[in-house]
C-alpha cells in the first residue's frame, strides 16, 4: 500500500489506523531519513493504543515502553486471550505494550539486549517498532518473528509517500 500524506496530522491518522492490521507481536521496521516522520507515525499508533504518556523520540536512550491502557484500538484481540489451553492455535492476548526503539546511533544486538529489547520482539502481548531498523530484518527472520516494514519518503517541507 502506497500513501501520500500531506501534513503531520495526516501521517498520525495513517499510524492509527494500520493498528488496526495489527495483532500483537508484530515487529515493524520504519524506514526513512532523518525527519521523514517515524516518530510522528508512532504517535499515531500509540494513540489508538490508548496509551496516555506523550510518545517522545527514543534516540538517546534506545527504547521506550509505553503501556496500553485501553484497546480503543482496533487490535484484533480474541475473547479469550493468553490461553494456549482453549485453543490449538496459537494464543492471540491482548495487547499491553507499546515498545518504541530508535537505532539511529547505531544498531547493536548487544545493545539491545542490554536495554532488554529482545525480550519484546514477537511477543504477543507487545508491538514493537524499530527506527532505522532495516538491519534487523535477517536477525527477526531467523526467529521467524511477524515482521513489517513501513517506508516514509520526504517528498517535501510537507508531504510524505508511506508505503507499507
Ligand atoms: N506529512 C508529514 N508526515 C509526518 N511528519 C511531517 C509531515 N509534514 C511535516 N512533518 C514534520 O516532520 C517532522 C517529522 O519528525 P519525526 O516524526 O520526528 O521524524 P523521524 O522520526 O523520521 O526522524 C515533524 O516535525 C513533523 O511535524
Ligand atoms: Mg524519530
Amino acid at each position: 500500500m502506497r500513501v501520500t500524506t500531506h501534513n503531520t496530522a495526516e501521517t498520525i491518522e495513517l499510524g492509527k489506523r494500520f493498528v488496526r492490521g495489527l495483532r500483537g507481536g508484530e515487529v515493524v521496521l520504519l524506514i526513512g531519513d532523518l525527519g521523514a516522520g517515524k516518530t510522528t507515525f508512532v504517535k499515531g499508533v500509540a494513540k489508538a493504543l490508548g496509551v496516555k504518556r506523550t510518545v517522545t523520540s527514543p534516540t538517546f536512550v534506545l527504547m521506550k515502553v509505553y503501556e496500553v491502557k485501553s484497546q480503543k484500538s482496533k487490535v484484533k484481540s480474541p475473547s479469550n486471550p493468553c490461553s494456549p489451553a482453549l485453543s490449538p492455535a496459537p494464543p492471540r492476548c491482548a495487547v499491553k505494550n507499546l515498545v518504541h526503539i530508535d537505532t539511529y546511533r547505531g544498531l547493536s544486538i548487544a545493545d539491545l539486549e542490554n536495554v532488554g529489547a529482545l525480550e519484546y520482539f514477537g511477543r504477543n502481548d507487545t508491538i514493537c517498532f524499530v527506527e532505522w531498523g532495516e538491519g534487523l530484518e535477517d536477525y527477526l527472520r531467523a526467529r521467524k518473528i511477524r515482521t513489517t516494514v513501513v517506508k516514509i519518503k520526504n517528498i517535501d517541507s510537507e508531504t510524505r509517500e508511506i508505503i507499507i
